[in-house]
């Protein structure tokens, strides 16, 4: 097995990307030795092969007793073929369109539904009234009407469903919520949490890419952050009550542009392709930065041409992006007692950082320092006067791409379908919350958003009354 091939590949070449990769194929190799087995393997159907899809699936390629991939639907032929040829896909499952996949009835236990933001909505239902296993990326839809609608279809199926808010299943996140589960530190009294999303990585999907306008996909909060607010939710246990938020596209606009760039439009006209932080040709010419987006068949001669014509080769400044570069949320909790925990959210676009979360949770008898870009969760304890480190992944966790999320999900969701086939419904629920709890994350996203919209503070309860009134 080659781990190498189901890393993502890093842009910086530097000490602790080095370190990652390590940790990464360690714990790939751990993951086959584990002894999670299911009893029988879960055969699997891929909706959209793009990213999402084929990291998913990667998972049958290192844990072949787990899943096996059965069937495929994605209209981009190269992507399409490419992906039924790695998981040796019989023709008559290999399908261009999820409808017609949907039309031969139910062919494998669990279908993952991986097209994008506003094509979430059809296939759930479809797929859920066929009695699928669903694993529905996230955001589970792009208003909540849509959100309510697949909610319910999923709740009657009585199937499992995940939606793929995979922060909850890392090693760094998981270890802040079981220390706080403890209640060694006693209550929570504040928590400031910040996701630093990571310039080059904000250029290619806020700016250039598939996230870049609110019309086509969705806001900024909803698309990088609905996690964040699962994790502020999870790690409390507590329904927001009040919420303001503020933020708006500062930086990507053509107000900004350096003056040395002239008119060039494109990076590869430009004077300063070469010094410029954006410039296309150092992120995916020279560093070759999650160039299977530009040209799945990672041909230079595929990169270059998208380069040359394509949005990613485009300059940041000339884009008609819209979505937020930086956001801050202020959220007070529902307690239901004497005590009101508060905690703010940053989005932020232009840090080093690569979405690797900085968390500090203020308590009543200690607090934690966390940071998943340095691997290190602090603990201090008031009663002892002890201040300890952690590095969460020095285990046989699995990791993977998003710190180990994205393969813990997956992990995740076999298990429980594999205990659900087995008939085991209360094992399954440990694996996976119920889609309610998702669907409320997603509630919070889009009250946070209403409160920036308004520049107001939300009542999150009346706000998600008013709402749920207007969708039956
Ligand atoms: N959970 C996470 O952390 C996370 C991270 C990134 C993206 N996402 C979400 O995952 C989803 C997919 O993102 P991605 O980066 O893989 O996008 P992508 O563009 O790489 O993949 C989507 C695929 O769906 C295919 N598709 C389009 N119409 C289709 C149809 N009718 N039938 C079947 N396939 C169809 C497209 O051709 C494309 O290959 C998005 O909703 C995104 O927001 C989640």
């Amino acid at each position: 097995m080659n781990f190498q091939k189901v890393l993502n590949p890093l842009f910086r070449n530097s000490d602790r990307d080095a370190r990652k990769i390590q940790e990464t194929q360690d714990a790939l190799k751990a993951v086959m030795m584990d002894d999670d087995n299911v009893q029988e393997t879960v055969t699997a159907v891929v909706v959209g092969a793009g990213s999402r899809g084929r990291g998913y699936a990667d998972v049958a390629k290192v844990k072949p007793s787990w899943m096996k991939i059965i069937g495929v639907a994605e209209p981009n032929d190269e992507k399409r073929n490419l992906f039924a040829t790695a998981h040796n896909i019989s023709p008559e499952n290999i399908f261009d369109d999820w409808r017609p996949l949907a039309a031969k009835g139910k062919i494998a236990d669990v279908v993952f539904i991986c097209t994008l933001d506003d094509q979430h909505y059809e296939p759930a239902i479809a797929f859920a009234s066929l009695k699928y296993h669903i694993f529905l990326e996230k955001p589970m839809s792009i208003n909540i009407e849509e959100c309510a609608k697949i909610t319910d279809a999923l709740e009657k199926a009585g199937t499992v469903c995940a939606v793929g808010h995979v922060l909850r299943y890392s090693p760094f996140h998981r270890k802040i919520k079981e220390i706080l589960d403890t209640k060694e530190l006693g209550e929570i009294l504040n928590i400031q949490h910040v996701e630093p999303v990571g310039w080059y990585h904000f250029a290619h999907s806020y700016v250039r890419g598939n996230w870049h306008k609110e019309r086509n996909s969705t806001f900024s909060l909803m698309a990088k952050c609905c996690h964040d607010v699962d994790l502020l939710r999870w790690w409390t246990g507590l329904p927001f009550a009040k919420v303001s938020s503020f933020g708006s596209l500062t930086w990507f606009k053509q107000e900004n542009k350096p003056k040395e760039a002239g008119d060039a439009k494109k990076c590869l006209d430009c004077k300063l392709q070469d010094t410029c932080p954006y410039s296309a040709k150092t992120v995916y010419l020279k560093n070759r930065w999650h160039t299977s987006v530009l040209a799945p068949s990672g041909k230079l001669t595929d990169i270059e041409d998208a380069v040359k014509s394509g949005p990613y080769g485009r300059c940041v400044y000339e884009m008609d992006n819209d979505v937020c570069d930086n956001q801050v949320v202020n959220i007070q909790f529902e307690k239901g007692d004497h005590t009101t925990p508060t905690a703010t959210l940053t989005m932020i676009a232009t840090s080093n950082a690569l979405c690797e979360r900085k968390v500090r949770i203020w308590c009543s008898n200690g607090d934690i320092e966390a940071d998943e870009e340095n691997a290190k969760i602090k603990i201090t304890n008031f009663s002892t006067r002890q201040t300890r480190s952690i590095n969460p992944y020095n285990s046989t966790q699995v990791v993977g791409g998003h710190g180990g999320s994205d393969m813990g999900i997956t992990r995740a969701f076999i298990l429980a379908v594999d205990a659900y086939k087995r008939g085991d419904r209360s094992t399954a629920q440990k694996y996976i919350p119920p889609i309610r709890e998702s669907f409320t994350s997603h509630l919070f996203v889009f009250a946070a958003e209403h409160a920036r919209h308004t520049s107001s503070v939300v009542d999150v309860q009346e706000y998600i009354e008013k709402h749920m009134q207007s969708t039956t």
